[in-house]
């Protein structure tokens, strides 16, 4: 059996950066080790928590339960065929240093998803999504452990029901599976996807044309608007972007004809949430120690010291200005425990 910590540490472990702590914590390397510690008649009884690296996660308390953190590792090529590659990455692989090596080893189609923050196993779950592509367009398979059946199961794209930061895992299945493996379809030859807002002009500025140069555009474009975790404690876009019935939309462009917005399947628009923020007042405004980010509404931040119950009331206060002001509700995107 893993040794299980007791009262955790969690504050590396979540990028507010908030001195929270687990009444239990385990870090089980493979599916085996996994499968044990959930068979523990004492730890069977309390709640659960699967954790990443805690960067779409806001604790509001100390867990009282266990927490555990998939340490499964490790990059694989399955196959290899023509134009294309089939890769299986280990949950506990941090997202970024994964996409890096996939660019590096000329396998590609992961460049616009640069820079988030967060491990592998963790991608499926909102179908993580950055300049105009999502985790959806180059997964193939996962491997999680069914807590319900209490075995391995491999879930395909269908399985998995993906859509705007959704999928089964935050629904249906909400608390059913541990992602073990998640099995990406990649390229071997470079398609740039440069549709999504300033992509293509910065791409053309820094004269580039490679996928290298791609994710290096992309990391600017991020640094210039987020900002650091490790400096000013975030979870990146605090609420989803809304989507609205086109007649809604129509009355608040008669009011705003400046409103932006993307165009959805069927007869909905997106608008952006930071852009709704910012025209209830609330860009940059600081109370105590948390506040919004200059340069991205969206973005809620921990100036230092603030506690998990400071930021979500923030957080109230902004969804109850933008629904009194547009009728609009907005969702939370990060995870409150
Ligand atoms: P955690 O925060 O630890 O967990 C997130 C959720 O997944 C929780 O519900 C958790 O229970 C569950 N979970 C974690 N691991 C597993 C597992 N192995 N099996 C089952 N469930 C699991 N997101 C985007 O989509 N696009 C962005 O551009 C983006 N930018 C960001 C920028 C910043 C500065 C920050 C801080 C965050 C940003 N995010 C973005 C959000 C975040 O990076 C993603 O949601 C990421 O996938 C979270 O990974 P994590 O490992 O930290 O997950
Ligand atoms: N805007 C404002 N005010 C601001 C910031 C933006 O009005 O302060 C408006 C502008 O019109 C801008 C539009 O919002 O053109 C979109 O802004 P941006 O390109 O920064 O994207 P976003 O919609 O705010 C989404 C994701 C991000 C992702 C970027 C890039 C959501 C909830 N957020 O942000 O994901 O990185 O697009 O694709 O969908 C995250 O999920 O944590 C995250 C950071």
């Amino acid at each position: 059996m893993i040794h299980v910590h007791q009262d955790g540490p969690l504050k590396d472990f979540n990028t507010f950066g908030l001195e929270t702590r687990a009444k239990r914590y385990a870090r089980p390397v493979d599916v085996k080790a996994l499968s044990e510690l959930l068979e523990d008649k004492d730890l069977r009884q309390m709640p659960l928590l699967v954790l990443g690296e805690g960067s779409n996660i806001l604790f509001r308390n100390n867990f009282d339960g266990l927490v555990i953190q998939p340490g499964m590792k490790g990059i694989e090529l399955l196959e290899e065929n023509g134009e294309e590659l089939v890769v299986k990455v280990g949950a506990a692989e941090n997202w970024d240093h994964w996409v890096e090596y996939s660019v590096e080893q000329g396998w590609y189609g992961l460049e616009n998803l640069s820079l988030i923050p967060g491990s592998v196993g963790s991608s499926p779950v909102q179908n993580i999504g950055a300049y105009g592509v999502e985790l959806k367009d180059r997964f193939e398979w996962l491997e999680a452990w069914d807590m319900q059946e209490k075995h391995l199961v491999k879930l395909d794209h269908k399985a998995c029901a993906f859509g705007y930061r959704d999928s089964i895992f935050k629904r249906e299945a909400l608390g059913r599976y541990i992602i073990s493996h998640v099995v990406f379809r990649l390229n071997k030859k470079p398609e740039l996807q440069l549709d999504y807002g300033n992509v293509k002009d910065e791409l053309m500025k820094a004269k580039g044309s490679s996928p290298m140069d791609l994710r290096k555009v992309i990391i600017n474009i991020r640094n210039s608007k987020l900002p650091d975790p490790s400096q000013f404690g975030n979870a990146g876009s605090f609420f989803k972007n809304p989507m609205v019935d086109r007649t809604i939309f129509k009355c608040i462009r008669v009011e705003y004809p400046e409103v932006p917005f993307f165009p959805n399947d069927g007869n909905q628009m997106k608008i952006p949430a930071a852009w709704l923020i910012e025209k209830t007042g609330w860009k940059g405004k600081r109370i105590g120690k948390v506040g919004t980010w200059p340069s991205q509404a969206l973005v809620i931040v921990n100036y230092g010291g603030a506690t998990g119950q400071e930021i979500f009331d923030f957080s109230e206060k902004i969804l109850e200005d933008v629904d009194q002001q547009f009728g609009i509700s907005l969702e939370r995107e990060v995870k409150v425990i």
